[in-house]
């Protein structure tokens, strides 16, 4: 089969370069060129475990071809997929801006076959309002089918290839099998493709980040009454994840979710639900207690100082919204950062992957280190803002020489408290009371 995927970031590149890799003739097409030129010359402009290997088979093969010229792709393709970003706009729905933008511009291009395929996360209702402008532009009924994308950044390759299901929104039958026909090498295992209207397959998509989202703001506010009542969340989170009515999915506290997708989509359903008379009590109260949580860990370090970081050296390990990605959109880290320079402090960085996107961000108003026991070098603090495997087993007693200060503070609760007491330090997690000595003022 020809495709032609309009949008070569996180889903369209691991989308088209999986798609290639089962035998289809793909064209990954971006309007930024630069992105382009870098993918022709073989270089992967994001990390993503296993993605490269995906690419560089396949670009060889020349089955999986990249552009920044949009027509002859489309021309030529039978399904067109669309996968450009759908950033919040300020009042927090979704920017439709580039996938109009892309409507117009393959309009003239499609041939008279072909199917346009939503895989952005776009609001209920816009791949019929798709169908209606590609009627006006094109003279003709235009299938246009919904298959919202489940993968997760830093597991993408593998939840493509392996998905828990597949879903398809359409109006025809016959645009249900074409895309059955797609996904066929990928559901091997007899996991779901399932067949409903492009409306619901568009809400299913934000219902099931939003799901994703309560899960992560519950069990945070949950941790932050543990520390006021005593308890231990972790001992909490066993007791109830053995509930099979409950799980352990999810169930993690830490610092709040970040990413291109969980704050973005649920505001975009909170502000569709909205429009439509609605209130969504639920899903403004996830994103607040969310932005709250993301404060959390700056401010535990704020009052273990005393309010002033001025002359205080804290390092951070992790930047990364999550581990396995290079991606800070929406980062906990981010809001880290600024509030220890607000405060006043000299910040000390490492990611195994995110420093650079970071240093676009920041430039030398932080200090970057490519080794994480290096960032450790005189700093009176050290936070932990992502779970990336290689910060689970540290060297404490090294720690402990090359630190200034014996405190960590811990997004992730990586560490078992009595342990990293026994080393020295004190140690502020989340949702536990805090472990060690009590704060040097010197
Ligand atoms: N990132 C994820 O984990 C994930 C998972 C599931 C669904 N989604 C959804 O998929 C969509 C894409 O997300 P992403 O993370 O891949 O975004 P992204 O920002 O990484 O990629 C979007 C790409 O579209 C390109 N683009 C913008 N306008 C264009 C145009 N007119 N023509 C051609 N290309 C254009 C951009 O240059 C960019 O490369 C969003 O709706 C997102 O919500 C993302």
């Amino acid at each position: 089969m020809r495709i032609a995927v309009v949008g070569t970031g996180y889903v369209g590149l691991v989308t088209g370069s999986c798609l290639a890799d089962s035998g289809n003739e793909v064209t990954c097409i971006d309007i930024d060129r630069e992105k382009i030129e870098r993918l022709e010359r073989g270089e992967i402009p994001i990390y993503e475990p296993g993605l490269d290997d995906v690419v560089e088979r396949n670009r060889e093969a020349k089955r999986l071809r990249f552009t920044a010229d949009l027509g002859p792709a489309v021309r030529a393709a039978r399904l067109v997929l669309l996968a450009v970003g759908t950033p919040p706009a300020a009042d927090g729905s979704a920017d439709l801006s580039a996938m109009w933008a892309v409507v117009e511009q393959i309009a003239p291009h499609l041939a008279k076959n072909a199917i346009v395929v939503t895989k952005s996360t776009v609001p209920v209702g816009t791949s019929a309002r798709i169908a209606a402008r590609l009627k006006e532009l094109t003279g003709r009924d235009c299938d246009v089918a919904s298959n919202p994308e489940f993968l997760k950044e830093g597991a993408a390759i593998d939840d493509f290839m392996k998905p828990d299901r597949v879903v398809v929104g359409v109006r025809r039958p016959e645009v249900a099998d074409a895309l059955k026909n797609l996904y066929a090498p990928f559901l091997r295992t007899e996991k779901p493709f399932l067949v409903m209207s492009p409306e619901s397959a568009e809400m299913t998509k934000y219902v099931a980040n939003a799901l994703l989202a309560t899960k992560i703001s519950f069990i945070n506010e949950a941790a932050n009454l543990c520390e006021r009542m005593n308890a231990d969340i972790d001992d909490v989170r066993r007791g109830i994840g053995h509930d099979s009515r409950i799980g352990f999915a999810f169930l993690f506290p830490g610092v709040g979710y970040g990413g291109s997708c969980f704050p973005k989509d649920v505001q975009a359903l909170a502000s569709l639900a909205r429009q439509h008379g609605v209130e969504p009590r639920i899903l403004d109260a996830v994103h607040e207690v969310n932005g709250r949580q993301k404060s959390v860990l700056g401010e535990k370090i704020a009052v273990y100082f005393g309010g002033n970081l001025r002359g205080r050296s804290i390092a951070i390990w992790g930047l990364s919204f999550k581990p396995r990605t290079d991606d800070i959109r929406d980062a906990p880290s981010l809001v880290l950062i600024d509030r220890l320079l607000e405060l006043g402090a000299n910040v000390r960085v490492h990611d195994p992957e995110a420093m650079a996107n970071v240093c676009r961000l920041y430039g030398d108003k932080l200090q970057y280190f490519e080794l994480q026991i290096d960032a450790l070098q005189g700093a009176d603090a050290l936070a932990i803002v992502t779970e990336w495997t290689e910060f689970r087993h540290p060297d404490f007693d090294e720690m402990a020489r090359l630190m200034k200060g014996r405190v960590i503070f811990d997004g992730r609760n990586l560490y078992n408290p009595s342990a990293v007491a026994t080393a020295g330090f004190t140690y502020h997690c989340i949702g536990k009371t805090p472990l060690g000595p009590a704060p040097s003022r010197s």
